[in-house]
């Protein structure tokens, strides 16, 4: 594969040319469902909403000092201490993570609103690329949720970097959770070059910075639930906490947050996030997770599996396409398994059903009006090569002959490193982990095989350089 080098930048929108204005994605919102009440009816929440949230004392579980018994996303959606079902606004709903989630959310009951630009789509677009599945548009998902399940997602098309956008998306659905998925999540995106990392950090800060704006002035009782990424801690050579690292320090002890060593453009922005929202739980009172969730694998869920027109993308390609994933789809295709260097690096993982699982238990058990939680949200650890070794036998025991090359690495990464995280409080609040098995690689297998006439090999080689990027504006080719 060749970087053509060209003189058309990325530009989602023209805002994004001024960096740091909203890189709105040309109109304000549509909303696809009538919502029950109008956007100009709409008041503030007062704080007599707080007492709606059910704490209970004889509890089972610590959360950060807190005594709960956890609760099951149905309990929480169906309100528990009243019948109203709890809403949940899911930023990002049109995505890998989202989409998968907002379909859980909406079968257990909860009322979902999806948040979305559909910049995702966009970036495939430009770079010339697409999910190894067929996916159909946002609106028709979302209508054949409906004709399947009876149950109505709402549909806000816009940029949360638009803050009157956001206003009006919170001022009508009012959610008592937002699920906030909205952002550019590609590390090697983040690295194409210095229109990308502007991009990233402007479209990822911004966009949550706005996210907390609107729960102060609209939604105080809200509470947001941020995905973060385990990447922010880097690779320490001791081990990773969850969130909060207690120190002493010429005779003085104190709990700190675990110190990040984040590795690209994106994984910084995540870092300033975590910041951002840590400060205004202090200051203004939000109750905010941050999930540091580790890589995520896998494509089907109960509700995405229930019909074509509901199947989540799936990325394998050198930008977006993330480690297991990615070397089940190499697999099928007989390309030989990509490993960068000595494939020592090691992370957290995780199911995609674990992934809308963990975000439930945290909707279920919100955080405190005030806290700021982090919970590390993976289940297992692999390093890239225990990785292929399992694709490996698993593409065996389906007749597959699969390779594995060491390639040179792209990315500015250590390649053998201790790591050991720790990830007990989702667990804590009733995790059930779907594990890595034998069975789910052969699904994961059979799927990329059944669509492997999609793939276009030429996306597989990395094509991003941490080493090389500039300012030149890049547009990758082939
Ligand atoms: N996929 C993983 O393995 C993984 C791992 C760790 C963390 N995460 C985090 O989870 C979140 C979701 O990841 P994903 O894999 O589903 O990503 P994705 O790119 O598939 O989905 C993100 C969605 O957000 C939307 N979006 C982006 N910017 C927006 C904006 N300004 N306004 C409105 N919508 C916007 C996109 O259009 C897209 O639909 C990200 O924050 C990512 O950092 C993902």
């Amino acid at each position: 594969m060749a970087n053509l080098v060209t003189n058309c930048g990325f530009s989602p929108s023209p805002a994004v040319k001024a960096h740091c204005n909203s890189p709105s994605y040309g109109h304000n919102f549509i909303r696809l469902q009538n919502s029950k009440s109008s956007t100009s009816s709409l008041n503030l929440k007062s704080s007599s909403k707080r007492s709606n949230k059910l704490y209970v004392t004889c509890a089972s579980t610590s959360v950060q000092g807190q005594t709960q018994t956890p609760l099951t996303g149905s309990q929480q959606a169906s309100g528990h201490s009243s019948s109203k079902p709890k809403k949940v606004m899911v930023i990002g709903g049109d995505g890998y993570c989202g989409w998968a989630t907002a379909l859980h959310l909406s079968n257990k009951g909860y009322e979902v609103a999806i948040v979305d630009n559909l910049v995702r789509r966009l970036f495939d677009h430009q770079l010339g690329l697409d999910s190894l599945t067929p996916i159909a548009s946002i609106q028709n998902r979302i209508r054949r949720w409906k004709s399947l399940t009876g149950k109505t997602i709402q549909l806000f098309i816009g940029d949360i970097c638009d803050f009157e956008f956001l206003s009006e998306a919170f001022k009508s659905f009012e959610p008592d959770s937002a699920v906030h998925f909205g952002e550019q999540r590609s590390a090697p995106f983040s690295m194409i070059d210095r229109s990308r990392a502007v991009y990233t950090q402007n479209n990822n800060v911004i966009g949550t910075l706005n996210v907390l704006f609107a729960m102060k002035e609209f939604s105080e009782e809200c509470h947001l639930v941020k995905l973060g990424t385990m990447g922010e801690y880097g690779t320490p050579n001791i081990d990773i906490e969850e969130g909060f690292l207690t120190i002493t320090h010429n005779g003085r002890t104190d709990t700190l947050p675990y110190p990040k060593q984040a590795s690209s453009f994106y994984h910084l922005s995540k870092v300033h996030d975590s910041h951002n929202i840590a400060f205004t739980c202090k200051a203004w009172g939000i109750r905010a997770t941050d999930l540091n969730q580790g890589v995520v694998y896998g494509i089907r869920t109960d509700e995405t599996a229930m019909h074509e027109e509901l199947s989540n993308r799936l990325d394998y390609d050198g930008i977006f396409g993330t480690a297991l994933n990615r070397f089940c789809v190499q697999a099928a295709v007989g390309h030989p398994l990509t490993v960068y260097g000595k494939g020592g690096q090691t992370r957290g993982y995780l199911d995609i059903r674990d992934t809308v699982q963990c975000v439930e238990l945290a909707i279920a058990n919100p955080a405190k009006p005030g806290e700021f939680r982090v919970f590390n949200q993976f289940t297992e650890q692999f390093s890239v090569n225990e990785l292929a070794k399992l694709v490996t036998a698993a593409g065996a025991k389906l007749g597959l002959d699969v390779q594995t090359k060491s390639v040179p690495n792209p990315r500015v990464e250590a390649e053998e490193h201790y790591y050991n995280a720790k990830h007990s409080k989702l667990s804590e609040l009733g995790l059930v982990p779907h594990l890595l098995s034998d069975s789910l690689l052969d699904s994961l297998l059979n799927f990329a095989v059944q669509y492997k006439d999609r793939v276009d090999t030429a996306q597989i080689m990395p094509s991003v350089s941490w080493k090389k990027m500039g300012a030149k504006p890049k547009t990758i080719s082939v």
